[in-house]
């Protein structure tokens, strides 16, 4: 295999103990392995773990391992390039590679994101005429994906920071309040976030932001990762339940509300995690602007009416019965209702456009219409 250089760049921004982390990246002294951050065991352990094979990395994304609609898309191209390692003599090599593809496709439904990257890195590894060459044409893509996605995310901090500079400006430099839901950080984007972008960057630049963080039933993504991300980086934060937001917001302790997205429409309807519809209802009712933070690589642009058409996830309901958490050294799950209950688990909701004030891109903020939007696709060099 031909060598390249499989480290991603030297800007690493996110600290853990001092030290920098992105939540995908390859083993450097063997670059067969795909490292991660294992997100299930956060906050209580941070441990990272092996990924080695195509099968590792769908098991991965399909128990949350890793997830965050950007962050699944990058593992899934990572996917493709474990796929080319596991070609043997015996097989089609790209009809081994289809079937790996639309394996990882099949993963998890909603966030577009997944098949987006499985699909890039294929069309490079189409174009290719040498099959010895597979492999490090899918690593390059792969990589490729990683470090555009990381710059995606640092740009929408860039084009979201004036939305809160503006708020801070009206109150007289007095903290901005901003409500997030689920966790849209580096966690779940390789680097920076797409709602913690900005977030990141009007703290380093010393405006005063403090963080209400839904807990995020059923799977606490807001109570365990974004909590732990924002305590990290020493930025305000108070954790909520899902069901104080409406309250917050009545009584003017919110001033923006943005969250992350999982697949948008080409009329700017958005799929994120359940619960978010809820939090722009009560901020249409509020009069309180909300956006939503994510790449280009989060649209759909082959459907227009997100209700109808974006796929939701129905995960176990299990995830609906029981709770993890820490308990003295170790963490447990308990059952939190009757045995044998009924439950279901809708993982993602959709937010029409209409109760959106704008999207928050790396091209920047366009309104969730469809013009606009066109035009941030057709900003893209
Ligand atoms: O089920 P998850 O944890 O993968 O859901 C994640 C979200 O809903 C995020 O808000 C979304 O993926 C955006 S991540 C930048």
């Amino acid at each position: 295999m031909q060598l390249i250089d499989y480290r991603l760049t030297d800007h690493i921004s996110m600290l853990v103990r001092g030290k920098n982390y992105q939540s995908i990246w390859l083993d450097e002294s063997d670059p067969s392995v795909v490292k991660v951050i294992d997100q299930q065991k956060l906050p209580f352990v941070f441990e990272t773990k092996e990924l080695r094979s195509v099968d590792d990395i769908y098991t991965a994304i399909k128990d949350m391992t890793v997830r965050g609609a950007p962050l699944i898309g990058a593992a899934a191209a990572f996917g493709i390039y474990l796929a080319t390692l596991e070609i043997t003599p015996a097989s089609n090599p790209m009809q081994h590679l289809a079937n790996a593809a639309r394996y990882l496709i099949s993963c998890r439904p909603t966030a577009v994101n997944l098949s987006i990257a499985v699909n890039r890195v294929m069309a490079e590894l189409n174009e290719v005429k040498d099959e010895k060459e597979l492999s490090s044409v899918a690593l390059r893509a792969a990589l490729q994906f990683c470090e555009a996605e990381k710059e995606n995310c640092r740009l929408i901090g860039v084009n979201g920071l004036p939305l809160i500079k503006e708020i801070n400006r009206k109150k007289k430099g007095e903290t901005v309040n901003i409500l997030t839901h689920c966790n849209a950080g580096w966690l779940a984007c390789i680097d920076y976030g797409t709602v913690t972008s900005p977030l990141y960057l009007a703290h380093e630049s010393g405006i005063p932001v403090h963080i209400w963080v839904d807990e995020t039933r059923p799977l606490n993504q807001g109570a365990r990762l974004t909590a732990w991300e924002l305590g990290e980086a020493g930025i305000p934060y108070t954790l909520v339940t899902d069901n104080t937001g409406g309250h917050l917001m009545q009584h003017g302790m919110v001033d923006i509300v943005i969250t992350g997205c999982d697949r948008a429409t080409k009329k700017g309807d958005v799929a994120n995690k359940t619960g978010t519809y809820l939090k722009a209802l009560a901020a249409h009712d509020n009069h309180i602007p909300f956006y939503a933070a994510l790449p280009l690589s989060s649209f759909d642009m082959t459907i227009s009416d997100g209700i109808q058409e974006i796929p939701i996830e129905e995960r176990d309901p299990e995830e609906v019965t029981h709770l993890s958490g820490l308990s003295g050294n170790d963490i447990v799950t308990i059952r939190i209702c009757p045995e044998n209950t009924t439950a279901v688990n809708y993982a993602f909701d959709v937010t029409p456009a209409r109760l959106i004030s704008g999207l928050i891109t790396e091209k920047g903020i366009c309104k969730p219409d469809e013009k606009e939007i066109k035009k941030m696709f057709n900003n893209i060099k």
